[in-house]
């Protein structure tokens, strides 16, 4: 009773220093930090973890129909490499149960991450039809290509496949009152001709901007290199996912933005990733190994390491190691 009498009433939640303030793709974000998706799966807890201080929450990955993902165990821990290795497998509860969730009052920036289910005979369509039934419900969608736990999903990056993809969900936006910007989010583990023509495709399509990246399948990135099946994130993912923002900064061109995920633990972490290039950033692992108070923390460090630069906005920082 007392979540609901608080609803109507909440209102977006403010800076803790205007140094931080920013701006991606028109929307307003009070922090450049924002929470990937796979946290918030339904679209459940956005308002809970907007309170603890990040400036954006990203949902899902939620798929037309609910399905209930991998079988357990499929997350687990690797405390020496400050990782987490998961097969969850898009277990969501479908986007009719999130259509509901998310009419509510919002603390701030929500955006969606869609998926194609895992058994869809036509992925393609999957993406049309979740964009068509939940865009307009959000501030703005991810079409995530990049889960190495759903069969096949990441051979929706090729470019043939990626444009029909974009030309689809692009007509759609187009027919909405009001456009969502479109991201796109990658894999770690592609080549520099990958993601050359990812973003060719991307830029050609007018994509808002990218999310670089997803988990990593590579072993080779653990200090103790073992075979896994799933997805590695966390501290292990942070040089290979630099690697490929710093791709995309040096080619893309300046209306396409960039969001850097991957190992981020630290204000000095975050603050690589602007200087690479991202306009903002996401983080996972860092927020399950650190905890809820880490947050209001490292924004208040990267607030200190801006001005120490003499940047008196997140936007003067942003690519400055690449310029
Ligand atoms: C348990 C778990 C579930 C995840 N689920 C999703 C998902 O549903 N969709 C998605 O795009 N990324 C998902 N991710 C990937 C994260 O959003 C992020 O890209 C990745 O973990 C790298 O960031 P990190 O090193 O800060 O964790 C998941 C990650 C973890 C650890």
């Amino acid at each position: 009773m007392l979540f609901a009498t608080f609803e109507p009433t909440c209102k977006k939640k403010k800076s803790i220093s205007p140094v931080l303030n920013t701006k991606i793709c028109g929307m307003e974000l009070p922090s450049p930090i924002g929470l990937a998706a796979g946290f918030d799966k339904n679209a459940e807890v956005f308002n809970a973890t907007l309170s603890l201080g990040f400036g954006f929450v990203e949902v899902g990955t939620i798929t037309p129909d609910p399905q209930t993902g991998n079988g357990k165990p499929r997350l687990f821990r690797l405390p020496d490499e400050d990782a987490l290795i998961n097969k969850m497998g898009f277990n969501n509860k479908g986007m009719l149960y999130a259509s509901r969730t998310i009419r509510k009052p919002k603390l701030g920036i929500v955006g969606v991450n869609i998926g194609a289910n895992a058994k869809s005979i036509n992925k393609v369509m999957d993406y049309s039809t979740i964009f068509e039934f939940l865009a307009h419900l959000f501030d703005y969608v991810t079409i995530n290509v990049s889960s190495p736990n759903t069969k096949n999903l990441r051979d929706l990056q090729k470019p043939e496949v990626l444009e029909k993809i974009l030309q689809n969900v692009t007509t759609i936006n187009l027919s909405l009152k009001k456009q969502v910007p479109i991201f796109i989010k990658i894999a770690p583990d592609l080549t520099e001709n990958n993601v050359t023509e990812i973003l060719n495709v991307c830029e050609e399509n007018k994509v808002s901007g990218l999310i670089a990246t997803n988990t990593t399948i590579s072993p080779r990135t653990l200090k103790k290199p073992k075979s896994f099946k799933g997805g590695l994130s966390g501290k292990p993912l942070f040089k290979p996912s630099n690697k490929i923002l710093k791709l995309l900064a040096k080619r893309k061109k300046p209306t396409t933005a960039l969001i850097g995920v991957g190992g981020i633990f630290s204000a000095s972490d975050v603050y690589e990733k602007i200087r690479l290039g991202a306009s903002a950033v996401q983080i996972y692992s860092g927020f399950v190994y650190k905890g809820p108070m880490h947050i209001k923390k490292i924004e208040m460090e990267l607030e200190n390491l801006l001005l120490n630069d003499g940047y008196a906005s997140i936007d003067r920082a942003v690519g400055a190691s690449i310029r």
